[in-house]
């Protein structure tokens, strides 16, 4: 990089991937300096199924960035999604050596927590401090320096696949760039997205994107729930040209247009205009019948969201409802639908926080770029991540990169 004090997010999305270069600031805000995009044609559902595709758009993104910037990039901050993601609560208990809880203690209590049994073709991605108890004391975000016999920490593990995650090493290896660390796609978002009373009222994160919506659910501002479903823009994208019969790439600029996800929403006489296949005449429709195609794909995605929310027992508990983002939140009428299955109050996300050229980045479908340079910002002020303490992090950092290491060892040993 030309300067030091630059990071650079990398969304390696489905439909698009996108760089966000950002400078810190003494105050420890992030400055966005540069920002480039291009079309992603490699991923399915989240996971990169075409290596050689991705680092021909990462490398197009990259040189936008670094153009707009004035800088040449050599590490980023890449994100992970994909319906391979699996994600678990876990506590660990042990007892305080010398009365007085000290980093050994906290190091130890985390490894208790981690100490669950994973599938060999699995890696922990991120193992995310709830809360500590001290003795009976519960509700406690930093244990070091306590008084007390017993240390327990709750945490929140999630894995991925060793396999994907490994591909995204490698298209960004082959890209030029080494991974400074990856996060878990929702996290990111939230990052970017929620605010710090939210996530302690209790939120639920809904990052609906072109192949996989993304959850996060914090409560009493920790980290306790994490999904990915395979579902997304996309398949309102197909529904619309098979239901039209249309292509994809006019079904996606009708959509873009005119889609809208609550039929109500729509006149019933408004009509709009569409572009057969085959060089036939365009035709006009009722955009009441495109809404009729949007909706029930939409209401889907939500509700599965929403059953989600409730097996994973956090429903009852989002007293700041749900914050959707990504792409696909912008359809008209998503608030509205969501409003109605979710039946708590829904707003929908835009990038915050950040400073710079944050209007370039004012969309929902930047929320995991912006967030993951929120994550890497923090990271490099050796900050918090996902309510852990400083002292937990520095431990979470090391055990990062550990993974990191790891996964490039075994990628060099099979390449
Ligand atoms: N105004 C809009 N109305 C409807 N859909 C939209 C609108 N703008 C973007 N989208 C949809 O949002 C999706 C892209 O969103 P986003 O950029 O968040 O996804 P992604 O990060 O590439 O994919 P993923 O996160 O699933 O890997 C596309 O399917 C696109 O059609
Ligand atoms: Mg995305």
């Amino acid at each position: 990089m030309g300067k030091s004090d630059l990071i650079v997010g990398l969304d390696i999305g489905t439909t698009k991937i996108c760089a966000v270069v950002g400078e810190m600031t003494d105050e420890g805000m992030v400055e966005i300096v540069g920002i480039g995009g291009s079309i992603s044609t490699g991923l399915r559902k989240g996971v990169v199924v075409n290596i050689e595709q991705t680092v021909q758009s990462v490398r197009k993104a990259l040189e936008d960035a670094e153009l707009m910037a004035g800088c040449e990039i050599h590490a980023v901050y890449v994100g992970i999604a994909g319906s391979h993601i699996m994600s678990m609560n876990s506590h660990g208990v042990i007892a305080v050596k010398g009365g007085e809880v000290d980093q050994s203690d906290i190091e130890r209590a985390l490894d208790a927590a981690r100490a669950v049994p994973i599938a060999t073709d699995r890696e922990v991605i991120h193992t995310l401090p709830q809360e500590f108890v001290v003795d009976e004391q519960r509700g406690i975000i930093d244990p070091l320096g306590m008084v007390g016999v017993r240390l327990e920490v709750a945490v929140h593990i999630v894995t991925a696949a060793i396999s994907s995650a490994q591909n995204i090493i490698r298209t960004c290896q082959k890209a030029g760039l080494e991974v400074a660390d990856i996060s878990l796609e929702a996290l990111a978002s939230a990052k970017a997205v929620l605010t710090s009373e939210e996530r302690e009222i209790g939120v639920a994160l809904v990052d609906i994107g072109g192949g996989t919506t993304d959850i996060a659910v914090f409560v009493n501002g920790a980290i306790k729930h994490t999904c990915v479903l395979p579902l997304g823009g996309q398949n309102l994208t197909n529904d619309i040209a098979f239901g039209l019969r249309t292509s994809v790439k006019a079904a996606e600029n009708i959509k873009l247009k005119y889609g809208c996800a609550l039929a109500d929403m729509v006149e019933v006489d408004e009509t709009i205009e569409v572009i057969s296949v085959g060089g036939r005449e365009p035709s006009r429709l009722s955009r009441r019948m495109l809404a009729d195609i949007c909706e029930p794909r939409m209401e889907e995605i939500l509700y599965l969201v929403d059953q989600s929310l409730i097996r994973a027992g956090f429903k009852e508990m989002l007293g700041a409802g749900v914050v959707l983002t990504g792409g696909t939140a912008l359809i008209e009428g998503c608030q509205e639908l969501a409003e109605q299955i979710f039946n708590v109050p829904t707003r929908i996300g835009y990038p915050r926080n950040v400073g710079g050229l944050k209007d370039v980045v004012n969309s929902p479908k930047f929320a995991t770029a912006v967030g993951l340079l929120r994550y890497g910002a923090e990271k490099e002020m050796g900050g918090q991540s996902g309510g852990s303490s400083k002292a937990v992090s520095s431990k979470d950092s090391n055990m990062f990169h550990d993974v990191i290491a790891r996964m490039k060892r075994w990628f060099s040993e099979v390449s």
